[in-house]
């Protein structure tokens, strides 16, 4: 089912009134040409310029068509289908779109909306479903940490490599609602640290402060893949958090290999939401 956006000044549910979402107190948001709303708000924590930037976006587009990633998609796809069938989904921090069409192509009866900070990536988004052929997917710019749904609608939330934020997600989802997060595992990328790094280390879990929920099911996926261009070892690498951590000399490293045999290595966890 399709969710209804809430304003993101007053709070109260929006309606479209033309090319624009409106609330009762006239706050009114611009639905782009391509068809996604932008609900960001320059105050709080919802700076404009936030979130991927659009080399970003592009890199990350270019990695997953590339088709390293699409075990994973169809494992959270899958692992999401078998815990909350249906009704409606909330892809937080969505990025530029590449989950959310493959989740919605999986589960035609439930209704993908997917959230991101960043336009460009949201922009993509829109492409994405259009050139997909997809109707069950709507996206917004917004904040994970202010998302612009009501309180206790949504069936699940899902985050992928992007911002866990437990009241919020607590928030929006119904009473037994699902949260799924994924993350990285200790072993995810590890030889591409090794390319740049002299000590490279394995990712620490992160335990995300998640008061609200009950973890019901949790399964690691670990594969192996081969990066066989220049480009696309690039492209991975602008996709990671190691990008601003590397010297000139680990860039200048990593510049010089055209072919990179990686583990693709996640952890998927599945939380229920507590009862109040
Ligand atoms: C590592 S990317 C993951 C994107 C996508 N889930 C994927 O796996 O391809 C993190 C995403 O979170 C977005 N992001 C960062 N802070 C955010 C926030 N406060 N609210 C919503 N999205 C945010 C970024 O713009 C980026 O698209
Ligand atoms: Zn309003």
């Amino acid at each position: 089912m399709q969710l209804r956006y809430i304003c993101p000044v007053c709070g109260r549910t929006m309606d479209i009134s033309g090319h624009s979402y409106v609330c009762p107190a006239r706050h009114s948001f611009d639905i782009a040409r391509k068809g996604y709303v932008n609900l960001l708000t320059t105050s709080g924590r919802n700076p404009a310029k936030a979130g991927d930037d659009p080399d970003m976006v592009k890199a990350r587009t270019a990695f997953l068509d590339s088709g390293h990633y699409e075990r994973l998609a169809r494992t959270v796809g899958g692992m999401a289908g078998d815990h909350a069938p249906g009704g409606s989904v909330i892809d937080s921090g969505c990025g530029e779109g590449y989950y959310t069409a493959i989740y919605a192509a999986m589960q035609p009866d439930a209704f993908f909306h997917g959230i991101d900070i960043s336009k460009t990536a949201v922009n993509h988004c829109m492409t994405r479903i259009h050139a997909a052929g997809l109707n069950n997917a709507a996206f917004a710019a917004a904040s994970s940490y202010a998302l612009p749904f009501e309180s206790s609608s949504a069936d699940m939330v899902i985050s992928t490599f992007a911002p866990v934020v437990n009241d919020e997600y607590a928030r929006v989802l119904k009473k037994d609602g699902v949260l799924v997060v994924v993350s990285p595992s200790p072993r995810h990328l590890f030889e591409l640290k090794a390319a740049v790094y002299d000590e490279p280390y394995e990712n620490k879990a992160n335990s995300y402060g998640l008061d609200s929920f009950a973890e019901e099911d949790r399964r690691i996926l670990e594969y192996q893949t081969t990066l066989v261009s220049a480009q696309q070892i690039h492209d991975l690498f602008l996709m990671t958090p190691y990008f601003y951590k590397t010297s000139a000399e680990g860039m200048e490293r990593l510049s010089r290999l055209d072919r990179l045999d990686v583990t693709c290595g996640f952890v998927i966890q599945v939380f229920r939401k507590k009862g109040e």
